[in-house]
């Protein structure tokens, strides 16, 4: 093949496209990914076998087409059902693994994972059994794969506040294992506000905030995570693209928002990823970051989600090391870490 046309099939006006190959060299963070959404139907149906448990699928074919959601709820559904396979620290412990393979094979060098404790002790479990069996699994990635980690622990936004504060009173012998907490499942009808004394409280306890808003619910809820929670993240946020004003604010304030493009797509928050507003906040200078939310059922993980970008947005390289580079200064790593991360990006766009 002619070298120049090689060439020109990789750039727009002047600017190269980013290849799989630059994204994966690439230093990235994830920090929007629940572990129980990384559950991939092969291992879901090993962990229904080695605990005596019938679920509704009978191979993994079954499982994959029931992923046909059309909303928020539609996936939720399916997802705590899902987890109920989860029963011992061993499961715990092999689904952050299976996670963290993943992310050794994409250039992932920090991960900020949530897990929803709520999900699994209304199903009777132990508080401890979760925690442990994800805390172990982390703290081994460290040592063997070089992948560092800051857990958070999200609560359920459609239970009550009560029920979280028992959440969070559970979690008093393991403070040490989390970063901070979060909010996430059913987002309209849910407002962060909700929340704000439990919030108040685990920012007493010394621990870091982030809150779901602005996916299918209002841009007010990322005001209001902002205000109320105040929290250092938004996980997705992408429906500030309805206020000019908090658009500004998010600007001013470097306010980062994890973004899910896959993730959007695929709950019908955009009919198509050439919808999706990541690369125009970003050409705006909105600190946005790439993540895969709960890859298992949203069909990718990270760099599928950076590579459906780069097909339906045409994101090129210097926008691909914007976001990286966003993705370690938008996570709680110290400034020393950061730093590290941040030159390798640099001497890769040089
Ligand atoms: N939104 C809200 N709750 C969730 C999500 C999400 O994208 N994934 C897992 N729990
Ligand atoms: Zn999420």
């Amino acid at each position: 093949m002619n070298p120049n046309q090689t060439f020109l099939h990789n750039t727009l006006n002047g600017q190269q496209i980013a290849s799989l190959q630059f994204l994966k060299a690439l230093p990235k963070t994830e920090l929007h990914l629940h572990l129980e959404g990384s559950l991939e139907p092969e291992l879901m149906l090993k962990l229904a076998k080695r605990n005596n448990i019938t679920l509704p699928y009978a191979s993994v074919e079954a499982v994959r087409e029931a992923y046909d959601f059309h909303n928020l709820q539609s996936f939720l559904d399916i997802y705590y059902q899902c987890a109920d396979v989860l029963q011992t620290e061993q499961d715990f412990y092999d689904l952050t693994w299976a996670y963290l393979l993943k992310c050794q094979e994409e250039g992932i060098v920090h991960v900020e994972p949530f897990f929803d404790p709520q999900t699994h002790t209304a199903r009777g479990l132990d508080f401890k059994i979760a925690i442990t069996g994800i805390y172990n699994a982390l703290k081994d990635g460290e040592k063997k794969l070089s992948i560092s980690f800051g857990l958070i622990m999200s609560f359920l936004r459609h239970l009550t506040e009560e029920e979280a504060f028992e959440c969070l009173e559970q979690a008093q012998p393991f403070l040490s294992y989390i970063v901070g907490v979060g909010l996430d499942s059913s987002e309209q009808g849910n407002p962060p506000e909700k929340f704000t004394k439990l919030f108040q409280a685990a920012a007493e306890q010394g621990l870091k905030r982030v809150a779901h808003a602005g996916e299918e619910g209002p841009s007010t809820y990322i005001e209001t995570a902002l205000d109320t929670l105040t929290v250092q993240r938004v996980d997705h946020g992408v429906r500030c693209t309805e206020d000019d004003k908090l658009i500004e604010r998010l600007i001013r304030e470097q306010i980062p928002l994890t973004v899910c493009p896959l993730s959007n797509t695929k709950l019908k928050v955009y009919e198509h990823m050439s919808e999706h507003p990541i690369v125009g906040l970003l050409e705006r200078g909105v600190n946005v970051t790439v993540n895969s939310d709960d890859p298992a059922f949203f069909g990718g993980y990270l760099l599928a989600n950076y590579m459906a970008l780069v097909n339906d947005l045409n994101l090129n390289r210097a926008q691909a090391a914007q976001l990286a580079a966003n993705s370690v200064s938008s996570s709680f790593l110290n400034d020393n870490q950061k730093q590290i991360h941040l030159n390798k990006i640099k001497d890769l766009t040089q």
